[in-house]
């Protein structure tokens, strides 16, 4: 920023340097192309235009409304997915927007939902007590087993057919494991339920193909498009043709004004990104990360729920080791390392310093770490965690680690 507001100014410099600085193993966080920063922050932010292309509220739409059909076009070519047969609406301003719209287009007022319990993985607006989605819709929510912490899709029917929910929402913020959309659709079909696919973590793993894509089962997909897929804050919702009326009236007029277009031209810039061949290579090696990362922990005896991960993710039950998430967490930031503390299934502690911390590899792979740095992280962590190395030495430590790998 040319020195016209040196207080912003300074704060983004801050902000720049501590994520330069720092490992940053938050799973819903990665950095954005300089391409998608340029994209957001282009002209496209003073303009407005409530509405859809060719039938908006406004004038001058003429080059948004090939931006927004450009993104809509490159969100289903992703996806590999049929104009036909499917669509798509790219301006929900988040994902907890997505799934509101998405529920408010198919659900009743009132009526029942199933989704993963929060504390078993599940997001906030799947239903959680301190959502609103729990005050406007009737909730019942599957939990993981008990003793393997993975999905056990028998019990999951069995829930359903009590319950008979109107939809059925699959997707998670931290379970670790695949998860196996054709067994979903079974149990949405034979309960005569929608099935909406919340893929807002996975959404990079499925378009370079390492997990299985929700399409061929879901009617509904929601997602971020910021988190595994790489690019700026934003959401899609994805939809089988029959639903487009529903879910675009949902978007807008009902749930919101004018789209933000900046967001709109970021994400055309991250979906199309996502395309090339280079981002199969980048999302393999999160995976491969995650799994190697694990595997050194797991391997000086911390606790990894469900033992591994097939994402980009895994929990550590950090109380195994003498200490809350919350201290985790604490002690880890301190050294310049960046996890949130996060819930595991079961905990019988209180959500605001839960039994856990929540990993993740996005982010590191995007700066070029292999399993070489995942051995390295996890000593780190190691050190860190059982106190042999004091924090603001291993956070010097932790700055030179990082110079070599560029943010971009
Ligand atoms: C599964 C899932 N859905 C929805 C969201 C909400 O996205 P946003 O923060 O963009 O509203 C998240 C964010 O963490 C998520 O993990």
């Amino acid at each position: 920023m040319k020195d016209k507001d040196k207080e912003v100014g300074k704060l983004i410099k801050e902000e720049e340097r501590r994520q330069k600085d720092t490992i940053n193993l938050i799973a819903s966080e990665n950095f954005v192309s300089q391409n998608g920063r340029e994209a957001i922050g282009s002209v496209f932010c003073n303009k407005y235009s409530e509405g859809y292309p060719g039938k908006r509220y406004y004038a001058g739409n003429e080059v948004v409304d090939t931006l927004e059909q450009l993104t809509q076009n490159r969100a289903l070519k992703l996806y590999k997915l049929s104009p036909k047969k499917w669509g798509v609406n790219v301006q929900a301003l988040s994902g907890a927007a997505a799934n509101f719209w998405a529920y408010f287009a198919l659900v009743p007022l009132g009526e029942k939902i199933m989704g993963q319990e929060l504390s078993h993985g599940g997001h906030l607006t799947h239903g959680a007590p301190v959502s609103h989605t729990s005050k406007i819709w009737t909730w019942v929510h599957y939990p993981v087993d008990s003793s393997t912490h993975r999905f056990e899709y028998d019990a999951i029917m069995e829930l359903a057919k009590k319950e008979k929910p109107r939809l059925i929402v699959a997707g998670a913020s931290a379970y670790s494991r695949i998860i196996d959309f054709k067994k979903f659709r079974k149990i949405a079909d034979t309960v005569g339920a929608y099935l909406m696919v919340d893929m807002a973590h996975i959404a990079g793993l499925i378009a370079g193909g390492i997990h299985p894509s929700p399409f061929p089962y879901a009617d509904i997909v929601t997602t971020t498009t910021h988190k595994t897929l790489r690019g700026t804050r934003g959401a899609l919702i994805l939809f089988k043709k029959e639903f487009e009326k529903e879910i675009n009236k949902s978007v807008f007029p009902a749930g919101q004004g004018g789209p933000h277009d900046h967001q709109t031209a970021a994400i055309a810039v991250a979906l199309n990104e996502a395309m090339r061949p280079s981002f199969k290579i980048y999302v393999r090696q999160i995976v491969q990360n995650a799994k190697a990362l694990a595997g050194f922990l797991k391997a000086k005896g911390y606790a990894i729920i469900t033992g591994g991960t097939d994402n980009h993710l895994f929990l550590i039950d950090v109380t195994k080791k003498g200490m809350s998430g919350n201290d985790a967490q604490n002690l880890l930031e301190h050294a310049g390392i960046t996890v949130n503390k996060n819930g595991i299934p079961y905990d019988t502690r209180k959500p605001m310093d839960p039994s856990g911390i929540r990993i993740g590899t996005p982010a590191v792979t995007t700066r070029g770490m292999r399993e070489k740095e995942m051995r390295a992280i996890s000593e780190m962590i190691d050190d860190i965690l059982m106190e042999r190395i004091r924090p603001e030495i291993m956070k010097a430590r932790v700055k030179k680690f990082v110079k070599k790998f560029p943010t971009p």
